[in-house]
């Protein structure tokens, strides 16, 4: 979607007028209340700027558009694709259709993004990230804009509907099972540390070795980011430690993923000379070499979930949060060491 050239839009009212998109469709649409004090601020920014209401803009006409829009941080992460496909088949069943935006983790982009879907009349919004700011979401949820939190836990947004799975949990069960292999040293590469996932799976997967007495001298953490070329650079890392580990654990496939082929190009066997367990099961897992021991988030399901949730808002319903169930996934990955 290009916005036109020269044409004044919503996003241009509501910046003059220091207000949210959303505000200024209440505003000329009448559809909820707003201060008078916002509304003069909206009409004198309308008049100053000689706004043409678009016919299809949100909000400008009473209809829905049944549009829904998912904001995904990385569209190179399979798990995005198959979370995205739950979401498709649900909203699809339900007559909605679906925009799928992708923003690199930018927060700029993010709120772009949301500017431009509320502006082309979208009904509701699912984030995968909290990037745009707890902020950000904070107002699109005080402007009534339904929203849904997808993978991630808030905790400091109140009434913002998630659907995640139990990461600390998933960190838990990887620590636990690496623990009964026998291993003794280990190496977290964590996702980035700002997000919920990130922090809940490290905090897991830390306190579990905790509790099996492990020693802070055997555990190193590498902070990374989710993505395969992160997970490629983190092997890297852990080749020029001092310190060699016999497991891994990797906060998501994809950097498992980008770890085995630096480990291949350095000849370095696995699971002979590292354990490596990954987390989201996504499907190019199991068809890797060699197949990959992960923590498996049902991520089909997370995206039909969340679509359900954020229609039954939309359609002026309660939404609920759900926190699903992390699994092993054994494969060959990971070995026992005597
Ligand atoms: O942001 C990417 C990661 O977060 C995914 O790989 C998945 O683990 C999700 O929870």
């Amino acid at each position: 979607m290009i916005a036109k050239k020269g044409k004044v839009s919503i996003i241009d009212v509501a910046k003059k007028a220091g207000v949210s998109p959303a505000t200024v469709s209440r505003v000329l649409n009448k559809t909820a209340k707003v201060s008078p004090k916002l509304t003069k601020k909206v009409l004198s920014a309308v008049s100053e700027l000689n706004y043409v209401p678009d016919p299809f803009a949100h909000g400008l006409k009473t209809k829905r558009t049944r549009s829904i829009g998912l904001i995904i941080s990385d569209i190179t992460n399979p798990f995005f694709p198959e979370l995205a496909r739950g979401v498709e088949d649900y909203v699809s069943s339900m007559g909605y259709s679906l925009i799928l935006c992708n923003t690199d983790a930018k927060p700029e982009s993010e709120k772009r993004y949301v500017e431009l879907l509320l502006n082309k009349g979208i009904d509701g919004l699912m984030f995968t990230s909290l990037r745009v700011g707890e902020d950000f979401i904070r107002s699109l949820l005080s402007d009534s804009v339904p929203c849904v939190l997808v993978g991630r836990k808030p905790e400091n947004i109140e009434g913002l509907v998630y659907v995640v799975t139990d990461n600390y949990k998933g960190g838990c069960i990887a620590g636990e099972y690496l623990i009964s292999l026998g291993h003794k040293r280990f190496v977290h590469v964590s996702g980035p540390l700002d997000n919920s996932a990130g922090r809940e799976r490290l905090s897991g997967f830390i306190d579990t070795l905790k509790k099996h007495k492990v020693k802070e001298e055997n555990i190193r953490v590498i902070e990374s980011d989710f993505t395969m070329e992160g997970g490629y650079k983190s092997a890297g890392d852990i080749l020029r430690l001092k310190f060699l580990p016999t497991a891994i654990f990797f906060a998501n496939d994809a950097m498992a993923i980008g770890a085995l082929q630096k480990f291949w190009e350095e000849k370095i066997d696995i699971p002979e000379t590292f354990s490596i367990i990954g987390f989201d099961n996504i499907k190019v897992s199991s068809l890797v070499s060699p197949p990959l021991t992960t923590i498996s988030q049902e991520i089909y399901k997370i995206g039909q979930i969340s679509a359900r949730e954020l229609i039954k808002i939309i359609e002026g319903e309660k939404g609920d949060s759900t926190i699903l169930e992390p699994k092993l996934i054994e494969r060959r990955s990971c070995k026992c060491i005597e």
